[in-house]
């Protein structure tokens, strides 16, 4: 599937697409808006090489500017083998605001579905609950810190 974001205006009517990427091309955005300063190798996942991981990227002129990753996995104390992960949810800082992040994370979402998922949950960073809130996430109990990325919560969406 392929999305396109219109943006405003004032952008001369330039728009984002928003495609499948691999892996490896998702990587240095991750690092570089979820991990500035420290080795690229500390934005892979585990979760990278899982089959049915999916990536889904956003190019604007032709270069990457967001990311964002599902694959199957069970939340802890969780035995919901429909359950999916979402990690590194990540939009350049220039391009925040824009309908980005929403586009990227339909993608994932439509993708857990058609792939028969029925939960999808992330741990989310406290500065931006409100991004999840919007796309459809609860939190589910305490805040809790994730050591060099901060206060988190755990969320949870339905997928339907
Ligand atoms: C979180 C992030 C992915 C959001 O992407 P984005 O492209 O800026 O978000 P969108 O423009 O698609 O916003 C979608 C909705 O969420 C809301 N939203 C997005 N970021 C928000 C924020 N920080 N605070 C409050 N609301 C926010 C928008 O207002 C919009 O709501 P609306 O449609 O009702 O107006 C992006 O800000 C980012 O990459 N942040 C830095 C990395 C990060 O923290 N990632 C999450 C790790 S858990």
């Amino acid at each position: 599937m392929v999305s396109r974001v219109n943006l405003k205006p004032e952008m001369c009517g330039a728009h984002i697409l928003v495609r499948p990427v691999t892996a490896d091309e998702a990587l240095p955005i991750r690092a570089e808006v979820l991990r500035p300063g420290l080795m690229l190798s500390v934005a892979a996942y585990a979760g990278d090489a899982h089959p049915e991981a999916y990536h889904a990227g956003a190019f604007f002129s032709g270069n990457l500017i967001g990311v964002a990753t599902v694959f199957p996995d069970m939340p802890l104390e969780s035995e919901n083998p429909l359950a999916w992960r979402l990690r590194g949810m990540a939009v350049q800082d220039a391009f925040h605001g824009l309908g980005v992040g929403r586009t990227l994370l339909g993608h994932c979402i439509d993708h857990v579905a058609e792939m028969g998922g029925n939960l999808l949950w992330c741990y989310a960073r406290t500065v931006v609950l409100e991004f999840y809130r919007v796309m459809g996430f609860q939190p589910l109990g305490d805040e809790f810190v994730i050591p060099v990325s901060g206060p988190h919560y755990f969320m949870v969406r339905k997928v339907p």
